[in-house]
């Protein structure tokens, strides 16, 4: 096979490699739906659990189902002693490489590791979507040789990862922003993660091993990585004055300001104005108006590339707001990956469920049939 007979597909842009009904995301339109409700109506009125449910399960929950769903993820929070050894002997590793560790670990311990019905799948992805946060904040509390925090039954995913990571119940309007951005981070098409998810799954590999790889994909800084990236960009400026002068001198570099531009939204990301609203009264109630008044100058300054397409995303304003709550920038990815567990065990569903191996080609282009030299003969 040559060249000229090959219609090379890199990076797989704009191919759909499959159907899907997790979520759909209309790029000029700037629009998103988990399961075809609007992201607009999930992120202002539903819990993350709620889109836990709808994700997992298919459809808004009733208030029933709703409770019941939020007893199993309560009684899930706590993870096994081991795991905490686990985390313990790894906690110098960056947050994503504890968690990657954790959630392979997590198998050992999983009553259904060994079990891919239906059913079994949405109790394990029911109960890695509330072990996450106990494990991003075990970790964060045993690398700074503290003990880590009991979940506690009285809060509510997002309010008890905060109380877990930085122990005081946080205020109502912290955990509701928190609960807005994971709401908002829960799914988003086939993206590098879902998709490394997705491949795990096609080959039949268990539930963790699918979760784990989507883990190990989301750490790359061009993909779970933008929000902590924008908030060095933030520090870096330092003052409003600062912006033009940084931005042009970014771009006269040839390189991007980071937490703009988007692979699939050529229109506003939907996800952004939500924590943008977050992330302004976030800032005025913490008395550091100056931080939103940086990110809203480069806004301004980067408005003439509006024309080509590239707005703020969200992890422009998500880095923000995790900063002012005090979440430590290394946190950042991790963050995100509390939001995607139930997208990406929707979508291992579904790949388990289209029951193929994914196996694309690549294009040869090395050397061919060159002479086999023997050891004793090569220089
Ligand atoms: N800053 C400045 N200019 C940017 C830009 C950014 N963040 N993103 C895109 N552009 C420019 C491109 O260079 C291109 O310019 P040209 O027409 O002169 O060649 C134009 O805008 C259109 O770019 P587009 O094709 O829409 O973007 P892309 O698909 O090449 O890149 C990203 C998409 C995400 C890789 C890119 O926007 C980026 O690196 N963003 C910063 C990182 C980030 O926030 N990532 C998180 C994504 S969720």
């Amino acid at each position: 096979m040559t060249d000229r007979h090959v219609e090379l597909k890199r990076g797989l842009r704009d191919v759909h490699v499959d159907r899907t009904q997790s979520s759909f995301i209309d790029g000029r339109a700037g629009k998103l739906l988990y399961r075809g409700y609007n992201i607009d109506d999930l992120a202002r009125h539903s819990s993350f659990e709620e889109v836990v449910y709808l994700l997992i399960r298919g459809s808004l929950p009733t208030s029933a189902q709703l409770s019941e769903l939020d007893a199993a993820m309560k009684a899930s929070r706590a993870i096994p002693d081991n795991v905490i050894e686990v985390i313990r002997l790894t906690s110098r590793a960056h947050p994503m490489d504890v968690l990657r560790t954790a959630v392979s670990g997590l198998a050992a311990f999983d009553p259904d590791t060994a079990d891919d019905s239906t059913e079994a799948v949405v109790r394990k992805g029911i109960r890695i979507t509330a072990q996450v946060p106990t494990v991003v904040a075990a970790h964060a509390r045993i690398r700074n040789g503290q003990d880590p925090i009991h979940p506690d039954d009285g809060l509510d995913h997002a309010g008890n990862f905060l109380y877990m990571l930085l122990g005081e119940r946080p205020e109502p309007e912290d955990a509701a922003l928190i609960n807005r951005d994971l709401v908002l981070h829960a799914d988003h098409g086939i993206n590098a993660s879902a998709f490394t998810s997705r491949v795990a799954a096609s080959t039949q590999a268990d539930f963790h091993a699918a979760i784990t790889a989507g883990v190990a994909a989301l750490k790359g800084p061009i993909h779970g990585g933008a929000a902590e990236a924008v908030m060095k960009m933030t520090l870096d400026i330092g003052s409003k004055d600062n912006v033009e002068s940084y931005v042009k001198n970014l771009r006269s570099m040839g390189k991007p300001v980071m937490g703009f531009g988007h692979p699939v939204y050529k229109a506003l990301d939907p996800r952004s104005v939500h924590i943008r609203d977050g992330a302004r009264a976030l800032s005025e109630r913490k008395g550091r108006p100056q931080w939103f008044s940086v990110l809203e100058r480069v806004v301004d300054v980067m408005e003439p590339y509006a024309r080509k397409g590239v707005h703020p995303n969200v992890d422009f304003w998500s880095g923000a707001v995790y900063s002012l709550l005090g979440i430590p920038d290394d946190l950042f990815i991790s963050m995100f990956a509390i939001g995607r567990i139930p997208g990406w065990t929707s979508q291992i569903m579904e790949q388990y469920a289209a029951g193929y191996i994914i196996r694309p080609r690549l294009l040869y282009n090395g050397p061919m049939d060159t002479a086999y030299v023997p050891i004793d003969q090569r220089a």
